[in-house]
């Protein structure tokens, strides 16, 4: 590319007609890539191209062009793709991790849908593959789009990309005319292995496992890329239909394999949860001669019809659990801990270790969790590792389990040396000085500063800019460490960034002048930001940070309340834990009283309350999506559920009225719409009946959801 003139030399007219030839290279690289043809355009080219739009229009804003690369949807944009929105969300799996486990999800199972304990229940076991999950839509047999699962609602559109992957038809013979095909792309050992043999004599990045070797593959703006790569595909599940592909799910899978899918050989139809135990047992001893990755097996309930009436929690569905295969070990030399400051005060201890390959990964920190880790004991107070404690230059078992954080799971006191002292936890914070407090029944040492403790407020900063949080494209953990100690442009709170172009005094001239950034770096951070203004109130809710509050939480608080003005009213009402706005609280299903307490005491607390408020003073906070309820009688409408119900157990009555748009209360009041009663009712209907709220029995109840 020939070198282009800074942009603060550009006459108008040159800015104007760069833009033109910008937009039309643009497009051509956009049709390109989408289209069935091999993109033109490198990654890093497309990325300078729309960088350099970018910045000449924020430089010339009058002059930006109503046909905008920068505006365009479903293109991809700087440093990413097009996004695709999921007609049927992509959720995950929940987890069990022994027999027990196991056990109690078919125990569920048959209690959620009120089965006899010798009632047949038919499962599939099959392996689950380490790899990435990735959805095809056809239509009228034809591939027509293919995406990740980013965050389950939202995936990045990799059509292009898919298409060079040989296990992935692009047209099917005899398939409804709507047909999503899920599955996961995955790399096998011995293509892994010549992959990075190839990149170590081309002197490129090494893969640290397959699945990073997949996801980096695949993931790549220019598909003649992943062209090259040897991914493969193994369908196991589906979003969108027109009509359906079997009564089971072991004939959705045979249904699929005939219309040319690879699915897993290893899927198995079984009848109890000892059949899957033993299919288990089978697979996990295959484990190392499969060729690929797999990290548990799937259990799923066979009959569709069953999958339907069992459904979903907040992000995983009741018919289905991963069991994982335990974790992986390894023995190295503990050579320090230090102390991390979370966001929420707590002091974590770390443990620095000789670096270690744990199942193909180099470890080198891991978890202590807590100082009663450290000692030997419990949060109870019990002994864990036979009382032993953790000194610095110990030899320490370390243990990983998929991706999760390695942890230290044993010390073996035949190699301590001799001068290893007790290690002493700190009483301070060791990052503002401040005291550090272990309440009563907290496993858990706290540094009392609060917002004070420049650790707490940069890890809350690094939480808000997170992925699953307001994940603004420029701004990650590196920057906020940057902004937070800046003398001249500093962030010291959220707010702070929705108020960085406007202190920058608009025209980026602080901030493009400093080291590390420049004019396209900038605009581009501006631009990002901007882009962010507007936010999901459960995504806004999450950001925040509050203790126990995690992002299922926020989204259940975000489908009850509604919208944001209401909830802090709410908030508000509830300060003093009592009264129906707190009894409100407690009653949404998923939230319990030690969270409940955390997210009022936090809009209560007047220095966090004024530092939410001034931001969402910068924020169009998006009302949360309610379940598709078009036609539904009970949508909005406050219900409780009181006495025996005879059709269907108590849990599958209120999963269902969820999903038709009502709220499940637990008690009645005056905001109650309709009790349902069934026999043996007792305080409740008589509760309703004072306070003249409708009352129907389950028959009632049934008739008015009836084809729903
Ligand atoms: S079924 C509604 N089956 O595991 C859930 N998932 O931890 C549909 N995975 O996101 C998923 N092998 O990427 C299913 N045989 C398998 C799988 C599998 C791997 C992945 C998938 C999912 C994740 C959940």
């Amino acid at each position: 590319m020939t070198k282009k003139k800074p942009i603060s030399e550009l006459t108008e007219a040159e800015a104007r007609a760069e833009l033109e030839t910008l937009a039309a290279a643009l497009t051509k690289a956009n049709q390109a890539y989408h289209g069935a043809d091999a993109p033109e355009l490198s990654d890093a080219d497309y990325d300078a191209l729309k960088q350099r739009n970018l910045a000449i229009e924020s430089a010339f804003p009058a002059l930006k062009r109503a046909d905008s690369p920068s505006d365009q949807v479903g293109a991809p944009v700087t440093s990413g793709f097009g996004k695709i929105t999921h007609v049927v969300p992509m959720l995950s799996l929940g987890n069990a991790f022994d027999d027990e486990e196991v056990s109690q999800f078919t125990a569920r199972i048959r209690a959620f849908l009120s089965l006899a304990p010798d009632a047949p229940l038919a499962f599939t076991a099959e392996p689950k593959i380490d790899g990435l999950s990735l959805s095809l839509r056809y239509e009228n047999g034809k591939l027509v789009q293919a995406a990740t699962r980013g965050d389950g609602a939202t995936g990045e559109n990799v059509t292009a990309n898919a298409r060079t992957i040989d296990d992935i038809p692009t047209e099917l013979t005899g398939a409804p005319d709507v047909l999503e095909v899920r599955g996961e792309v995955y790399m096998s050992h011995a293509d892994f292995a010549a992959l990075n043999a190839a990149q170590e004599a081309a002197g490129g990045k090494l893969f640290a496992n397959p699945r990073n070797a997949a996801a980096g593959s695949l993931r790549q703006l220019d598909a003649s890329i992943t062209k090259a790569r040897p991914l493969r595909f193994f369908a196991y599940a589906w979003g969108d239909l027109s009509a359906p592909l079997a009564e089971t799910q072991s004939g959705a899978i045979a249904r699929l394999g005939a219309l040319g899918f690879q699915t897993n050989p290893l899927t198995k139809l079984c009848h109890s949860s000892r059949d899957l135990i033993a299919h288990y047992r089978d697979i996990e001893a295959q484990r190392a001669t499969l060729g690929y990755d797999i990290d548990g097996v799937v259990y799923k309930v066979d009959a569709l019809d069953l999958q339907a009436r069992l459904g979903f929690r907040a992000t995983t569905p009741r018919w289905a659990i991963a069991h994982k295969f335990p974790a992986e070990l390894a023995w190295t030399w503990l050579e320090g801990i230090d102390i991390q400051v979370g966001r929420t005060g707590a002091l974590s201890p770390v443990a620095r270790l000789q670096p270690v390959t744990v199942g193909g990964v180099v470890v080198s920190n891991a978890t202590l969790h807590n100082e009663d880790y450290i000692t030997g004991r419990d949060s109870k107070g019990g002994e864990i590792r036979g009382g032993k404690d953790i000194r610095i230059g110990d030899w320490v078992q370390v243990y990983r389990a998929g991706d999760v954080i390695p942890k230290i799971a044993d010390v073996d006191l035949t190699k301590r040396p001799k001068d290893a002292v007790p290690y002493v936890f700190p009483a301070t914070c060791p990052e503002c000085g401040s005291e550090a407090v272990r309440e009563e029944g907290d496993a858990v040492r706290r540094c009392i500063g609060g917002l004070i403790c420049p650790a707490q407020a940069i890890e809350k900063l690094k939480h808000f800019v997170s992925r699953k949080a307001f994940d603004i494209e420029g701004l990650g953990a590196k920057q906020i460490e940057m902004f937070y100690d800046d003398a001249d442009l500093p962030i010291k709170q959220p707010v702070d960034i929705f108020t960085l172009a406007a202190r920058d005094g608009g025209n980026l001239n602080r901030l493009k002048n400093r080291k590390g950034w420049g004019a396209q770096s900038a605009a581009n951070l501006f631009a990002a930001i901007e882009e962010r203004r507007s936010i999901g109130f459960g995504r806004l809710l999450f950001s925040l940070g509050i203790r126990h509050v995690g992002e299922v939480a926020s989204n259940l608080l975000a489908r009850h309340y509604g919208d944001w003005a209401a909830f802090t009213q709410a908030m508000d009402d509830a300060a003093g834990f009592e009264g129906a706005a707190w009894q409100d609280l407690l009653d949404i299903d998923g939230i319990g009283e030690v969270m409940a307490r955390s997210l009022v005491s936090a809009f209560a607390a007047p220095r966090e309350r004024a530092s939410i408020d001034a931001l969402t003073e910068h924020l169009t906070v998006e009302a949360a999506a309610q379940p598709k309820t078009e036609g539904s009688p009970v949508a909005g409408k406050t219900v409780v559920f009181t006495g025996t119900l005879e059709k269907m157990t108590r849990a599958e009555a209120k999963a269902r009225a969820e999903a038709l748009g009502a709220k499940v209360s637990g008690s009645v009041s005056g905001k109650t719409d309709i009790l349902i009663a069934g026999p043996g009712a007792g305080s409740k209907a008589k509760k309703a009946a004072d306070l003249g709220v409708k009352t129907i029995d389950e028959d009632a109840w049934l008739a008015l959801i009836e084809g729903l």
